[in-house]
């Protein structure tokens, strides 16, 4: 579907393969590109599919659109939930997980990383995830989500606030904690592999810069080149799923 990169790579390709196999602290760093080619829509695609070019993330991913209407921001996750329990790891999620000693900063909400392979613990999801709801009121209440067949708007147990899917929203803090640790993690490694985001989103963004300041070689997997890459990263255009199993054979 996308193209694989040319013959005229294969030597960027190969560069870049040497690079990945001598990382010692090799970290991903990845968006919803990485889960596009399992059926997981993106936001920004210049398609009709990507999330944001068919609703309003002030209605639907804002504290305010929860409040104006939250049946229709639990009704919109709870489809989200769905399409998310159906998908499959794609070649990219698999090869991840088939290598140890990698740590992965993700944006994405779906636990696709895990179901290729990798171990939770060695999963930092900036945004959070799916799977889980917490109290609105921030009471400390948190449960797992059933994500194929998800309840519809529910109420906190404890206090009777709101549930709300535990993903950040526009306007929200990440979690300080999963924050701190990709911080750390950007602030070490010696190889970042950037697969699959558009790199708009502050503060999840910034952490490509941190890496890069800090001295690693940034490695970009993209279908298309994206604006916020340096003359000094290698930019592997083509499909996650294609370009990843590639690179880690080459
Ligand atoms: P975007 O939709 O902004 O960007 C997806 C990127 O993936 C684009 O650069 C595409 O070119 C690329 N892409 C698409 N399909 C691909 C494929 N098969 N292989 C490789 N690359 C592909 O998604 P994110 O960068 O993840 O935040 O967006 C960041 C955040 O914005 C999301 O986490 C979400 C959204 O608002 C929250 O929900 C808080």
């Amino acid at each position: 579907m996308f193209p694989a990169p040319q013959l005229n790579d294969m030597t960027e390709l190969v560069a870049a393969a040497k690079k990945v196999a001598s990382a010692r602290h090799p970290v991903s760093f990845s968006g919803a590109g990485l889960s596009a080619e399992s059926g997981i829509a993106t936001f920004r695609d210049k398609n009709d599919n990507a999330l944001w070019s068919k609703f309003n993330p002030a209605e639907l991913a804002s504290q305010d659109g929860f409040k104006a209407n939250p049946e229709l921001v639990i009704d919109w996750y709870n489809a989200r939930r769905q399409t998310a329990a159906a998908a499959q790891p794609n070649a990219a999620h698999t090869t991840l997980g088939a290598r140890k000693g990698w740590i992965h900063i993700t944006q994405n909400v779906d636990t696709l990383l895990e179901a290729g392979g990798v171990s939770p613990e060695n999963v930092l999801h900036l945004h959070g995830t799916l799977d889980e709801d917490h109290c609105n009121n921030q009471c400390g209440y948190s449960s797992k989500v059933n994500m194929l067949a998800p309840e519809g708007l529910k109420h906190c147990p404890r206090c009777d606030a709101y549930l709300r899917p535990s993903v950040v929203w526009f306007g929200e803090q990440l979690p300080e904690n999963v924050f701190n640790q990709a911080l750390h993690a950007v602030q070490q490694c010696d190889l970042l592999l950037v697969v699959g985001t558009s790199a708009q989103v502050m503060p999840a963004a910034g952490l490509i810069d941190i890496a890069r300041e800090n001295g690693a070689h940034i490695i970009v997997v993209n279908k298309e080149n994206t604006p916020k890459t340096h003359s000094e990263d290698t930019v592997l255009i083509g499909s996650a799923a294609t370009v990843l199993p590639q690179l880690f054979t080459s």
